[in-house]
């Protein structure tokens, strides 16, 4: 089987990790958390960085710091992972979606200011799949309605806007580290910002809202920490980060001259002019012609080893919301045309040229 996805331990992780057992700081005490907030802080270009225990957890951190009010509204994408939805909905805030690019992944623009109420507090970016949004126009839209930005930057390690890396935009941003990821920590996450008040929010968001004065609280949070070890995982990683961007851009050049001829598909885009396409996953979608749907392309690619996933089920049309009451009447046709039309192929930086080959094999078999 060609995986999906599989990490690549290259540098220091098994050194990191033994520091770990060898001084036995194993808990979010040691001194690796530290470090790996600084690092990723430097490198991303932010004043401040809290490593947590996952992507999601850092979406539920960073909604929360912003201290928004019960009922307020959060213009997102429909097309992502229920973690970002999730967030706002069990904090009491109201997601109002606007669809996505067929062609780029990544939310319209250009709707988000018909969508803005008296209610509408926040916009949460996510980035999704390679490129990134389109960022400029909507911190323009974010100053003069004065709202707040969260930038979901779970996708996009080593990514950059106008030379600008990704996570280092909004009110405060945050990124994910699940093995499939430029950099993993096994499991992990990290809120990233530039304000202090933001950052000392966060800090204690993630620790249980604990005071001074231990085991009196004020506020809820929730247990949210990164252990030491996870830490070190991702220190060593993050010095892997030049080498990893590299790979992943070469593995999506290598598919884009492989399976161009395969015309009932559309490949990534991939350059922007503000972005060049850091292929997180290496995403297809078929074009109407194609006889075939994604489902059975991936059934058939399964057939013949090869690993997929499907794109994301959008935000509107979850059971889950559904059964709440909410977004019945939500119609967003590019979100829920990629869901029918996408999946992506193995992207993971272990790659190997030969397993490439493989999966470009396969889909001229599955798609001509
Ligand atoms: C855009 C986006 N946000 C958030 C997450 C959640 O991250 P985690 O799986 O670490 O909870 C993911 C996970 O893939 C993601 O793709």
């Amino acid at each position: 089987m060609v995986p999906v996805n599989s990490p690549l331990f290259n540098g220091n992780e098994k050194k990191y990790l033994n520091e770990c057992i060898d001084t036995g700081w194993v808990s979010s005490e040691g001194p690796f958390v530290k470090r790996f907030e600084n690092d990723m802080a430097q490198y991303v270009g932010r004043r401040f960085a809290t490593a947590c225990a996952n992507g999601s957890a850092a979406i539920d951190i960073a909604v929360k710091a912003l201290g928004l009010k019960k009922g307020d509204e959060v213009i997102m994408p429909s097309f992502t992972i229920i973690s970002c939805a999730q967030s706002l909905v069990t904090q009491g805030l109201i997601p109002v979606f606007v669809d996505s690019h067929f062609d780029t992944f990544n939310m319209i623009v250009d709707d988000i200011e018909a969508s803005i109420t008296p209610k509408t507090k926040a916009i949460m970016i996510v980035h999704i799949f390679g490129l990134t949004v389109d960022v400029d126009p909507i911190l323009r839209i974010a100053k003069k309605f004065n709202l707040k930005i969260i930038e979901d930057a779970a996708e996009m390690h080593g990514q950059e806007y106008k030379q600008k890396k990704c996570g280092s935009f909004g009110d405060i941003s945050l990124f994910s580290f699940y093995p499939n990821k430029q950099i993993t920590t096994g499991e992990g996450g990290m809120v990233l910002t530039d304000s202090v008040e933001l950052d000392t929010k966060a800090k204690e968001l993630r620790n249980l809202c604990f005071t001074a004065n231990r085991f009196v609280h004020e506020e809820l949070g929730w247990n949210y920490r990164m252990t030491n070890m996870q830490a070190a995982l991702g220190v060593a990683q993050l010095e892997e980060i030049e080498a990893i961007v590299e790979k992943k851009r070469y593995i999506g050049n290598v598919y884009n001259a492989l399976l161009k001829d395969i015309d009932v598909i559309n490949l990534p885009i991939a350059k922007k002019d503000y972005c060049e396409n850091i292929y997180w996953v290496y995403a297809i979608t078929l074009k109407n012609r194609c006889s075939k749907t994604a489902k059975e392309v991936m059934e058939e690619l399964g057939e013949l080893k090869i690993g997929t996933r499907p794109f994301f089920y959008p935000m509107h049309k979850q059971p889950v919301f559904k059964k709440m009451g909410l977004f019945l009447d939500d119609y967003l046709p590019n979100s829920e045309l990629l869901y029918e039309k996408g999946f992506y192929i193995p992207s993971g930086i272990a790659l190997t040229m030969a397993q490439m080959e493989e999966v470009s094999d396969a889909m001229h078999k599955v798609l001509i």
